[in-house]
């Protein structure tokens, strides 16, 4: 009897952790976190980089500036940024709208 609850606690355990696992890997706060704070600053009052907090671009501006890249901008934001995917883009964008 306890073991069985014991098992099943564990296939509850391990299933969670493997639906959570996929919504980490586009976790905007935690890509800002890695990606972003060196420059932007961790709340995004700006560091080297300018401050994004309250930035005025939507957030399909910024998840194309991160994915494409401008040619008008400043490095690193003249090309796309290495290690960033679609979505990671996307999710970052919408984490650094939420900075006030
Ligand atoms: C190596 C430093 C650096 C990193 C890393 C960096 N940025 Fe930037 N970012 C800058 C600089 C410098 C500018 C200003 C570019 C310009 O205006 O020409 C900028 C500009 C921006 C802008 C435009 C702000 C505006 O008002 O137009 C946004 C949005 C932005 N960055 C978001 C991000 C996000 C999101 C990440 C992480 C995925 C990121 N940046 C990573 C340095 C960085």
């Amino acid at each position: 009897m306890r073991i069985t609850k014991f098992i099943i606690l564990l296939v509850v355990i391990s299933l969670s952790v493997s639906i959570a696992l996929p919504a980490f890997a586009a976790d905007g706060a935690a890509l800002y976190k890695t990606k972003c704070a060196a420059c932007h600053g961790p709340e995004g009052q700006g560091k080297i980089g300018p401050a994004v907090k309250g930035v005025s671009l939507s957030a399909e501006q910024i998840s194309d500036l991160l994915t494409k890249g401008e040619e008008a901008k400043k490095a690193p934001h003249k090309k796309a940024m290495a290690g960033l995917s679609a979505d990671d883009a996307k999710a970052v964008a919408e984490y650094v709208k939420t900075l006030k």
